[in-house]
């Protein structure tokens, strides 16, 4: 498949404009449109895709794999407590082995700076999986979802409650770059990242987005089109705090009562892991709104298609 994002990192949606993004979300429809028909669209035979991951995943993992496999890609899985990684081997080296190995490398880790640091030692490309700070893959499936659903591009806006953190911060990267009204519901104390913000900041002045923070849920839910929740307590450093969370963040939970301010058509998402009970109730997530396992599988589709456009 030709493509001029050949070779290219994918560490951050920071790092792609507009119509980049509009192009990568077309590229996977119609990948979407090939499985649905079961059309074989084996466009990296005989690659080799390797995934490391430095925390659980089950979405992002089994999606990967899948997707490598439907673009005729071998995936393999790098553990890294059995690679010479945990006895202290440095990731410049690591990185400059895998690169005479693999075609591309997917890793899930903590600090943005880490997938960056493998980036800078690989020719290849290095896709991030999620970090502390960033999401994309899921940025990337979110925006797809909505727009399959709303029917539109534009004039959107979310309702967003949960942790400021990876997803929150893709969401607010795409939101101020489509123009977007997000509004994210946090108790006080709770911010976003500096390099996000001031990202969104100087996005916004351009797109029209309205980007915007408030310990009000219902505020938030107020007139979206779209409500998405998402845990207290991430992976990493927020899940060492997680009892001072379950008190910070009780009440900040997306549920059928709070949720009748939203559009009538309004739409529940989740990028899940989920907990019934915290951020949303079992009723939202099994509700007629909800269109969270759609969303789980456009992660394939959106994955399959930057694999196939980055991937030389
Ligand atoms: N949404 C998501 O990234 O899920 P996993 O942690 O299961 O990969
Ligand atoms: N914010 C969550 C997302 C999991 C997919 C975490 O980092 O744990």
């Amino acid at each position: 498949m030709r493509s001029y994002f050949k070779g290219k990192d994918f560490l951050t949606l920071m790092d792609f404009r507009r119509d980049e993004i509009e192009y990568i979300i077309d590229v996977a429809l119609e990948f979407k449109r090939l499985f649905g028909v079961r059309a074989p669209h084996e466009f990296l035979k005989g690659r080799v895709i390797g995934l490391l991951f430095e925390k659980p995943s089950t979405r992002t993992r089994v999606s990967f794999m899948a997707a490598a496999s439907h673009l005729g890609a071998t995936p393999i899985q790098l553990n890294p407590n059995v690679m010479q990684l945990s006895r202290g081997e440095p990731i410049k080296d690591t990185a400059r082995v895998l690169d005479r190995y693999l075609d591309a490398l997917v890793i899930r880790t903590f600090g943005q700076e880490i997938v960056e640091e493998y980036a800078d030692w690989m020719v290849r490309p290095v896709i991030n999986a999620l970090t502390d700070l960033t999401h994309p893959m899921q940025g990337l499936a979110d925006l797809m979802t909505i727009w399959e659903y709303k029917g539109r591009r534009r004039r959107i806006k979310l309702g967003y409650v949960g942790d400021i953190w990876n997803v929150c911060h893709s969401l607010m990267i795409v939101s101020s770059m489509f123009g977007y009204e997000m509004y994210i519901a946090r108790p006080k104390g709770y911010e976003a990242d500096k390099r996000i913000l001031e990202y969104v900041d100087d996005m916004s002045k351009r797109s029209g987005a309205n980007i915007v923070f408030t310990e009000d849920v219902e505020e938030a839910f107020k007139d979206a089109d779209v409500v998405y929740a998402n845990t207290w307590h991430s992976m990493g450093g927020p899940e060492a705090e997680k009892d001072k969370r379950l008190r910070d963040w009780s009440g900040y939970q997306a549920n059928e009562d709070n949720t009748v301010v939203a559009k009538d058509d309004f739409i529940f998402m989740h990028c899940l892991p989920g907990y019934r009970g915290e951020e949303m109730s079992d009723g939202i997530i099994e509700g007629s709104h909800s269109v969270v396992f759609d969303q789980a599988e456009n992660r394939m589709h959106t994955e399959k298609a930057v694999l196939a456009l980055v991937v030389e």
